[in-house]
């Protein structure tokens, strides 16, 4: 493994099953926490988060550049979310075939219509990449989209580096345990949410999470909370049905949700067609929608970050429209695209249906969901684009070159899983954090980053899909 675990260590049985167990009992100290079933509010049955036994290396030039990019990401996804016509023209063809968009975007027009009532917006994001292996054997840095609502693992991989330094010492390796970074994400995100809190200007309100019913990665959510009642902020749960049948708009659109007022609702959950059981979901999103809150996400930000307008994004001259007279950050932000290509009805579309079915092993299809699990690869391109190839459904996707980092061998620690080498890809995301009071940027930050790894036999890949986990950043 170049710079990284020499293989004394990574091949030497006994000595791995030892600092398997070392890993998992401080993961355990450290609060590297996940429940073992969705039981609503029992904290009993609670295991590891998974996570990697050695932390994975990675070049820190191109570390460097994933933060350096995040407050420019920040921006664009802001100026997006401002920007009305755009929004429309991007999303048009999807709305017309996709409905949980298409709905999403009705909230959008209605609080357009009656005139957004909120004057501070507050972005918590996290852009994820993968170090695409050229041709030439030289890694770049490409993104694979930007998530705008519910980004999660800030809190669990701000505990993280500790567990591996931890393990690197007891494996001997004193020298690359000094070479994991600290990691705040939690104590940022919480800042971001802290800053809104206060402009919103009121001692007595409160942050909301909106939660699910019930929460396996509730830890992770849990440091961010505590962070803010450190500050002294007061924090509540609460579920779309709790706000449905709880809450309330003032004359002046302010939020009560059970009798306290609300300054900023914070979405953990509602960014896929399953959290809306019921219409009533649906008028509960409406009406924070509608309200004088800080929502993370508001609703536009969340069209933002849609699959549609990251390959829109990605077209020629349009990330000039975001940032005019800035050709230098138009070049940092284009160089860590990958290929996004149109389905939309027409020769250019035509073009990219033929591209994918001609060498679908390039290639990711990509419909507008969130929360892992959805993406669809290989052969099964070819089935799909067979099947819509010629309607006007086939808009609901886009088509994404399929990045190809190199493979690194690591051991992943889940419980119930046997212990043994695996080739391994790793993601790694960048939080990034704003706040904008009407037209005035009061915070654009980066703060703090996330690698995720996973097994190569696995094309889509999320923590909490169970298919990647936990790992730290090795800069070589
Ligand atoms: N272009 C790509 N090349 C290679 N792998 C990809 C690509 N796009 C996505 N993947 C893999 O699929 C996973 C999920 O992709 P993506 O983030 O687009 O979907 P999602 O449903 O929004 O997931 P999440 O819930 O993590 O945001 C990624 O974490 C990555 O492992
Ligand atoms: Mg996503």
């Amino acid at each position: 493994m170049a710079q990284g675990i020499p293989d004394e260590v990574m091949m030497n049985a006994a000595l791995i099953r030892e600092l398997a167990d070392v890993a998992k009992d401080a993961a355990l100290v450290h609060g590297i926490l996940m429940r073992i079933q969705e039981t609503p509010n029992s904290s009993e049955l609670v295991t590891y988060a998974p996570f990697t036994l050695f932390p994975t290396p990675v070049p820190r030039s191109l570390f460097l550049q994933a933060l350096a990019v995040q407050t420019h990401y920040n921006t664009l996804v802001d100026r997006v979310c401002q920007d009305v016509d755009f929004l429309q023209d991007a999303l048009a063809s999807t709305i017309a075939v996709d409905d949980f968009t298409a709905r999403l975007f009705r909230i959008h027009q209605q609080v357009l219509k009656e005139g957004r009532s909120q004057s501070v917006t507050l972005g918590l994001n996290r852009s994820d990449y993968m170090l695409d292996q050229g041709e030439d054997g030289t890694p770049s840095l490409k993104q694979i989209e930007i998530n705008t609502f519910a980004a999660s693992f800030g809190g669990l991989s701000s505990r993280t580096p500790d567990v591996h330094r931890h393990v690197l010492k007891a494996a001997g390796r004193l020298e690359e345990s000094q070479r994991v970074l600290d990691n705040n994400p939690a104590a940022g995100l919480a800042r971001a949410i802290a800053t809104a809190w206060e402009l919103y200007g009121s001692d007595r309100a409160v942050v909301m999470f909106l939660v699910e019913e019930t929460q396996r990665n509730i830890f992770d959510q849990r440091y961010i909370e505590y962070e803010l009642w450190k500050r002294n902020i007061h924090t509540i749960r609460r579920r779309f049905d709790d706000v449905y049948k709880t809450g309330s708009l003032d004359q002046d659109k302010r939020l009560f949700v059970d009798g306290k007022e609300v300054a900023v609702v914070y979405f953990r959950n509602g960014y896929m067609p399953q959290n809306y059981t019921s219409e009533q979901t649906w008028e509960a999103r409406l009406m924070m929608e509608r309200s004088l809150a800080a929502k993370c996400p508001d609703i536009s930000t969340h069209l933002a970050g849609t699959k549609k307008v990251q390959q829109v994004l990605a077209r020629p001259g349009v990330l000039e429209r975001f940032f005019p007279g800035q050709p230098e950050v138009v070049e940092q932000v284009r160089a860590t695209f990958a290929g996004l290509y149109t389905l939309d009805m027409g020769a250019e579309g035509d073009k990219t249906v033929e591209m994918a079915l001609a060498s679908p092993d390039r290639f990711v299809l990509k419909p507008q969901r969130e929360g892992g699990g959805n993406n669809i690869y290989g052969s099964e391109i070819c089935q799909v684009l067979e099947g819509v190839k010629h309607s006007s459904e086939r808009t609901a996707y886009i088509l994404m070159d399929k990045i190809r980092p190199a493979p690194v061998q690591n051991y992943l620690l889940r419980r119930d899983a046997p212990l043994r080498i695996s080739n391994c890809l790793s993601e790694l995301g960048v939080f990034g954090v704003y706040v904008r009071k009407g037209e005035s940027m009061v915070m654009n930050e980066c703060v703090g980053h996330l690698l995720r790894t996973k097994s190569s036999e696995h094309e889509d890949g999320g923590v909490a899909a169970g298919v990647a986990v936990l790992d730290n950043p090795l800069l070589v």
